[in-house]
């Protein structure tokens, strides 16, 4: 990587204003490098090793930003859209001057662990279909997952082109079921599994998802139908165009609500609201690089 640079340049990566307005500061005297007042903006300087201080603030230099962003429904995974709010709209100016990127996509009704970077080969080393980077969904879906499911998923299914996805690991987490089929299950003799829970607290706990305000109407029609609904976990090794919804399709169950929990050794920081982000910890960044190793090295 090169390691020195203009001045001026260093300033406007880092967002201190536009290159014009940054040659006239520093003709002003407003920078020193090193201790030295210095008057021209085209100076070369190492932004690592030098010392630069704009009007008497420490400029720490960095050319890369990771981030972690809870997306919320309604935003495309994009950096620029003609139509619709992109999620590089939720972070400030002083991050989007570095150019990130939603590292891979998820669907424009999906919330949850959105990475963005601007860091190209982490990206590509996430997404790489050869290193099978996990990433965990937890979904609501109409209808019971059972057994069956999980079998079928843990082997392969078969999407609508034909292709036929890596093992995945579905989970059961809870379920909810119109009181009637309760009431049916109990009269047969059939014990309510030890997670279910009652169609009032599905609602109330569906009701904490804002995403599912979007998507009341679909969820009210299962529950209004008398269908149960299944709040499921899903961790796959690939990521596929609407993997997860086309896998339920594929075995007869309509995804009503999306949200990634996890990306490799990542969780999704849940004290981030949906909209919310924040950058990545030096840990959680070395984390991120070192299981890409611990991949690379597994094959
Ligand atoms: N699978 C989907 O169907 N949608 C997403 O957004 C992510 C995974």
């Amino acid at each position: 990587m090169k390691s020195k640079m203009r001045l001026d340049k260093m300033l406007g990566n880092l967002g201190y204003g536009t290159r014009s307005g940054l040659k006239a500061l520093v003709r002003q005297g407003a920078v020193t490098v090193n201790g030295v007042r210095v008057k021209d903006p085209g100076m070369q300087i190492d932004p690592h090793a030098d010392e630069v201080m704009l009007e008497g603030e420490r400029i720490v230099y960095r050319d890369t930003v990771y981030v972690m962003l809870h997306k919320p429904a309604g935003f495309v995974s994009a950096t620029e859209d003609n139509r619709d709010h992109t999620v590089l709209e939720l972070l400030p100016e002083d991050l989007r001057v570095f150019s990130p990127f939603p590292v891979g996509r998820l669907d424009k009704d999906t919330e949850g662990l959105l990475l963005l970077t601007n860091d190209g080969k982490l990206s590509h080393d996430l997404l790489s279909p050869r290193k099978h980077v996990p990433k965990t969904y937890q979904a609501l879906v109409a209808g019971h997952v059972g057994s069956e499911d999980i079998a079928t998923f843990a082997t392969g299914v078969t999407l609508d082109d034909g292709y036929v996805t890596l093992p995945a690991a579905l989970r059961m987490l809870a379920e909810a079921k119109p009181e009637a089929n309760l009431e049916a299950d109990g009269a047969a003799g059939i014990e309510p599994e030890a997670s279910s829970f009652t169609l009032e607290e599905a609602i109330a706990r569906l009701d904490s998802f804002p995403a599912l305000g979007a998507n009341r109407t679909s969820w009210r029609e299962a529950v209004d139908a008398g269908e149960p609904l299944s709040w499921i976990e899903l961790t796959i090794a690939e990521g596929k165009y609407h993997q997860v919804k086309r896998m339920f399709e594929a075995v007869g169950k309509k995804v009503l609500y999306l949200r990634r929990s996890g990306m490799g050794p990542l969780p999704l920081d849940e004290t981030l609201a949906p909209g919310e982000w924040r950058e990545l910890t030096e840990d959680e960044l070395e984390r991120l690089r070192s299981y890409k190793k611990t991949e690379e090295q597994t094959q």
